[in-house]
């Protein structure tokens, strides 16, 4: 090599190594991963413990792909008391034949200490007794029962508590919130030898559900390709492929999430541009498909079908045209309220809320308590159903065609004469939609992190049904990091009204349930007890209502969920 030649390489090189050196200064990652910062007094991180639900089901830790990814900045004790929530009783083992799981036909219930008279804000209390196929009385508990007290008459119903005595008997809990008539109605969701079933897939069968990811490029001859893969989240105990250089990884800098593709056959993986729904994988074995077969699934037991007489109280006066209620007190609405059980009741189809003093809103009620806000909801097709009922309210406030996806969004609407602008958007990956744009998919708490906030901004969001069959940890974490921002949010701009909606009920199979659901409420629930925001309960206004059980509730529901939205964020 001629003198010149390695004179200049060598110059080349230490030009080289100078930008990279700089490169990594800038960047800050020559001194490793940085902690999450932690936005409420936590304990630190503590090198030894690690979120595990189910120990026996998550992976050793060496297949952990990121341990940091495990730390969304919440303590042990905090995590430990979620865990407590979630416990759920049930068989210690799997139940091989249907006959031995708890039966809707032969399960029934009965009131206890039934009286001729009740007055309105009295206590029912009604016994449930699981039985199996056989007419054997059940053992032990971990049936999922839903239970109301309604009337068909009155367009009314109010949810009831269900305690499991582990017994094989229940106890579901009322209040009576409405003068005139009541009936007691259970459902049987699933039987506990099914529960045992969704928590088992729970863990170790996230890519039940899973997705495409769309290369786009050119060939050599210069002609445009498209290649498509499967893809799915990077979490503990979910493998593309166990090969090696399998797959593309895609992590998001600021919340560390990753998502991966299986390598496109000639594409780079810089080449992935577009993203949808892929398909479903149903792995239950034959004796899980015969206690989950729907025969069996969200069945209303035969009971007590005795007429509750409920005669107004002395405070108060309940009916369909005075909604005055003297069960609970009611409060102005204001950030940090909890859910009381029962949150509230139908009468005549409208609901009254015990959380606060919710208001009903006209279309132009509605309006004027829309007008100067800048209203951004993030979430699933259920958020949605609250940004359509909106423009379809507000006759000034017009949808803008932004020429986006319709399931992914985002969304616009403008009232420039109210000044109004109403957004909506996905929570991003994991989502099951049309084909959408990767760049579209934002997650919450990166979104969250760029509002600027303010008495003017109305943040809503949403976010359980496309992560039904991811572990829980993984719900968790994407809790984890919209808390922080929040916190944040709140900080930097105190008047932001932050609004959440809760899960509703719906899905009814191994993909989607409504106990799936129901724990990844309980931790949203959890995760925001101490943040001043607003829990918006739609489980139990879903759970309770006579309609047919859909993951998307009907316009009346949503007129009543939005009543309640309206209220947040216009108390008087
Ligand atoms: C960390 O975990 C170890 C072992 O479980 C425990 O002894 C120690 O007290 C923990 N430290 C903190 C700060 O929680
Ligand atoms: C089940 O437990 C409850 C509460 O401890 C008790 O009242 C009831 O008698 C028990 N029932 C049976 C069948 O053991
Ligand atoms: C509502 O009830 C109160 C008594 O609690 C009564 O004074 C009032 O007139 C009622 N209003 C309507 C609209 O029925």
């Amino acid at each position: 090599m001629a003198h010149a030649q390695i004179k200049s390489f060598v110059i080349l090189s230490l030009g080289l190594l100078f930008f990279l050196v700089l490169w990594l200064y800038i960047h800050d990652d020559w001194k490793g991963a940085k902690p999450l910062p932690r936005p409420l007094q936590r304990q630190p991180r503590n090198q030894s413990y690690r979120i595990a639900i189910n120990t026996q089901t998550l992976r050793s830790p060496e297949a952990s792909p990121a341990p940091a990814m495990n730390d969304p900045g919440l303590g042990a004790e905090e995590w430990d008391r979620i865990q407590r929530t979630l416990h759920w009783g049930g068989p210690d083992h799997q139940v091989t034949t249907a006959t031995m799981s708890t039966s809707p036909d032969i399960s029934t219930f009965i009131i206890n200490d039934f009286k001729d008279t009740y007055h309105v804000g009295d206590e029912l209390h009604v016994t449930i007794v699981a039985k199996d196929f056989t007419g054997a009385p059940k053992r032990y508990g971990g049936d999922f029962f839903q239970a109301k007290v309604y009337s068909d008459k009155l367009k009314a119903s109010v949810f009831g508590e269900v305690l499991d005595h582990q017994n094989g008997t229940y106890l579901a809990r009322f209040t009576l919130p409405w003068a005139g008539e009541a009936s007691v109605a259970v459902r049987m969701i699933h039987s506990s030898e099914a529960v045992l079933v969704l928590k088992q897939h729970q863990n170790t069968d996230p890519d039940r559900i899973y997705f495409y990811g769309f290369f786009v490029g050119k060939n050599p001859q210069g002609a445009r390709v498209v290649e498509s893969v499967e893809c799915n989240v990077k979490w503990d105990g979910l493998v593309l492929s166990t090969q090696r250089n399998c797959c593309c990884e895609y992590q998001d800098a600021r919340t560390r999430l990753t998502w991966q593709c299986r390598k496109p056959r000639s594409l780079p993986c810089d080449a992935l541009v577009d993203h949808s729904a892929g398909g479903y994988r149903n792995r239950m074995t034959a004796p899980e498909k015969a206690v989950m077969n729907s025969k069996y699934v969200d069945r209303w037991l035969k009971g007590d079908a005795r007429l509750l007489r409920v005669n107004p109280s002395i405070a108060t006066i309940v009916s369909a045209s005075n909604a005055t209620i003297g069960v609970t007190v009611r409060e102005a609405c204001k950030p940090g309220l909890p859910t009381p059980l029962p949150a509230g009741f139908y009468l005549m189809d409208v609901w009254t809320s015990f959380v606060c003093g919710a208001r009903h809103f006209t279309a132009i009620d509605t309006a004027k308590c829309l007008k100067d806000k800048h209203i951004y909801i993030m979430g699933d097709s259920t958020s949605r159903q609250w940004f359509d009922f909106l423009i379809q309210t507000v006759p000034t406030l017009k949808r803008m065609n932004l020429h986006t996806s319709a399931q992914a969004g985002p969304l616009l609407a403008v009232d420039t004469q109210n000044n109004i602008d109403l957004h909506w958007r996905s929570h991003g990956l994991p989502l099951r939609t049309t084909k959408t744009s990767m760049s579209a998919l934002h997650y919450v708490s990166n979104e969250i992190d760029d509002m600027v906030g303010g008495p003017h901004a109305v943040i809503v969001f949403n976010m359980w049904a496309h992560f039904t069959n991811y572990p829980l940890t993984f719900f968790a974490y994407n809790v984890f990091l919209i808390r922080r921002a929040v916190v944040a949010l709140l900080r930097r701009a105190p008047g932001t009204k932050v609004v959440i909606k809760t899960a509703n009920t719906g899905y009814k199979d191994i993909f989607g349930s409504d106990w799936f659901s129901m724990q990844l409420d309980r931790i949203l629930r959890e995760a925001f007890r101490d943040v001043e925001v607003y829990i918006l309960d739609v489980w139990q206004m879903t759970a309770c209502h006579y309609s047919r059980d859909n993951i998307h509730p009907p316009p009346v529901v949503i007129k009543n969920e939005i009543d309640i939205l309206l209220s947040f964020m216009c108390p008087q």
